[in-house]
């Protein structure tokens, strides 16, 4: 099959290889959905020990897909390898919480994988590498592994909130009736978790305010957040396991938009370290509104933002510092 033109390969580690999240986003990934289909993918796979046979397997099936965009597959459980030459990082993989372990045992067993994931991408990962995080708590994970990772820019270390944009987008194209594609400018702020804040006071619909098509405005309070912030509880509680199709789906759609730019007119939702704006702390890694082109990110400045959506922020906000401080009282990263 002709392909036309060509970009250079990409070189896509992907830890977790073997879980649930990477068996949709692998093969969406082999197939250009990601990067495009002009660019070739080299992926390099990670897993723990115990999880490699497992991988081997995805590693056949991808074979099989034979995918004409798809130059190569590597498997390791040696991080220090897995992410050598990697340009794109998706961290999924991920220890999730178990019987009886408390929010600080959890923060303990993550750190521990993303401090050396940090430090491994700092050392072995190409020079322009971007890095993504999705394993919970995706947040301040990432910022373990910024916090490691001394020689990449700070910039580069992302964490996925676009999975909840998704989900209010959704939200509010099933209110309205509007179709998603009419639908921009969804803003999230904050931490991946039950207290960010869906924000539509700046959603547009068809390029008009989005919120003169509700027409009972305790949808917003009652209905619409609590929806978006618990609906990854309510899909394990259905499903018996975390979303793991969507949250692919949302990962493809957080690099595509990073590495490709954003639609003129409208932004999308990434977790990056703040710069200050809004009165988030600096180097705090918080969902916010971003643009994207050239393969960089802005957050978009100067929204107005009213007392209501001030404090909501300032409450997610609250929580990711109590996660930052929490994780550095444990050693997995310094106070800058
Ligand atoms: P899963 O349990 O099916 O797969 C996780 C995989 O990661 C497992 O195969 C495990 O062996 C592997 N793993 C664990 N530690 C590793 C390490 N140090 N190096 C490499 N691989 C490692 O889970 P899943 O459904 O794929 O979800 C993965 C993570 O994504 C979870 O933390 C989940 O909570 C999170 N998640 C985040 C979002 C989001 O929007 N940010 C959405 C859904 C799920
Ligand atoms: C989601 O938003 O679906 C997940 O982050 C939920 C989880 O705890 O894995």
């Amino acid at each position: 099959m002709s392909t036309g033109a060509r970009n250079a390969p990409v070189t896509v580690a992907v830890t977790g290889g073997a879980g649930q999240i990477a068996y949709g986003l692998l093969f969406r990934i082999a197939s250009g959905a990601m990067l495009g289909a002009d660019t070739p993918v080299r992926l390099r796979l990670l897993e723990i020990p115990a999880a490699v046979g497992s991988l081997e397997g995805v590693a056949m099936e991808l074979e099989d897909g034979a995918f004409p965009l798809l130059e190569s597959i590597d498997i390791s459980d040696d991080p220090w390898v897995g992410f050598a030459g990697a340009n794109i990082a998706v961290l999924v993989g991920a220890r999730p919480r178990t019987a009886g372990m408390e929010r600080s045992d959890l923060l303990a067993a993550n750190g521990t994988i993303f401090t050396e994931q940090g430090a491994a991408i700092n050392a072995s990962a190409a020079d322009d590498v971007k890095v993504l995080v999705v394993g919970n708590p995706a947040n301040t994970n990432a910022f373990i592994a910024m916090s490691n990772a001394p020689d990449v820019p700070a910039e580069r270390f992302t964490a996925m909130t676009r999975l909840d944009h998704n989900r209010a987008i959704a939200q509010l194209a099933k209110k309205t009736g509007a179709p998603a594609a009419d639908i921009a400018r969804i803003a999230i702020w904050g931490n991946h978790s039950a207290t960010q804040f869906p924000d539509l006071a700046h959603a547009t619909i068809d390029g008009r305010p989005a919120l003169d098509r509700i027409d009972d405005p305790a949808w917003l309070t009652d209905d619409f957040i609590p929806t978006v912030q618990q609906r990854g509880t309510a899909i394990i509680q259905a499903r018996g396991a975390s979303s793991a199709a969507s949250a692919a789906s949302a990962a493809l759609d957080h690099i595509h938009d990073w590495v490709r730019g954003t639609a003129e007119g409208d932004w999308v939702s990434m977790a990056v370290p703040s710069d200050g704006s809004y009165g988030v702390p600096e180097g705090l890694i918080s969902s916010f509104p971003v643009t994207c082109a050239n393969g960089t990110y802005t957050i978009v400045p100067d929204l107005p933002l009213d007392d209501f959506a001030r404090s909501r922020i300032e409450a997610t906000v609250a929580e990711l510092i109590q996660e930052r401080d929490a994780v550095i009282d444990l050693g997995f990263a310094k106070r800058a």
